[in-house]
């Protein structure tokens, strides 16, 4: 049976803790590969642990969100780690995305539709006029013209957007129960799949407190 996939999110400064983070969550009923924000990339030491890191599947969660030309030179600069993935925000432009897709090669670039922590509300707030479905499908539209190997978005909005992006669509916003933090779009992991997500990006759930039985509860979600 195929397994499900699932992005770690190692969302810490701290080396031992993300040491112990890739450790315990280690299993074989799932294929995990772990995702490294700005927090642990921007540490001390980030960018050398996992410059050496050997067997995992890497995802670089970078948000670039710039001009075409800085775009690119980012992809360029981060090109020795050979990450699997690589994320930048569709906010960057059309012209930004075709650029970087063409300097990307091997790394998968995924284009971030709107982070899972806006609702409507919050996307009135900063300005724009559409809903979050309208701007998420808006987004995923413009990621297919450039060619994007995936997309983020919630798992709320998967399901339209399959409709016409037919590569990978990793969703955040994974939560057991209605215990929020700082997300709004949240759904459970179950219900993510059940959505059509290739893959969820799961942190504090499983990261903040018993790692073990944090995977070991997932896995007993999902075969529920
Ligand atoms: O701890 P939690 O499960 O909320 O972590 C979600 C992870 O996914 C964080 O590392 C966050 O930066 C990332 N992310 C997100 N929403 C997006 C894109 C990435 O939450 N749209």
């Amino acid at each position: 049976m195929k397994k499900n996939k699932i992005f770690v999110a190692c969302d810490s400064t701290n080396i031992f803790k993300i040491k112990k983070i890739i450790k315990e969550t280690q299993n074989t009923r799932l294929k995990v590969g772990y995702k490294f924000g700005l927090e642990f990339l921007n540490s001390k030491y980030g960018r050398g642990f996992i410059s050496k890191l050997k067997n995992e599947v890497i995802f670089a969660d970078l948000k670039i969100h710039d001009i075409p030309n800085t775009c690119v030179s980012t992809i360029k600069a981060i090109k020795d780690l050979n990450v699997n993935y690589l994320t930048i925000h569709i906010g960057s432009g059309l012209d930004a995305l075709k650029a970087c897709k063409k300097v990307s090669g091997k790394t998968k670039l995924i284009g971030v539709t709107t982070l899972t922590s806006l609702n409507d509300k919050s996307l009135k707030e900063i300005g724009y006029s559409k809903n979050i479905n309208q701007l998420v499908v808006h987004q995923a539209k413009l990621a297919k013209k450039a060619n994007l190997d995936a997309i983020v978005c919630s798992a709320h909005e998967v399901g339209i957007v399959k409709k016409f992006f037919k590569k990978e669509v990793i969703t955040p916003g994974i939560r057991f129960k209605s215990k929020r933090d700082d997300q709004k779009r949240i759904i459970t992991p179950k219900q993510a799949y059940k959505n059509g997500s290739d893959w969820l990006v799961i942190g504090r759930p499983l990261t903040k407190g018993n790692i073990r039985k944090n995977v070991q509860k997932l896995i007993d979600h999902l075969n529920k």
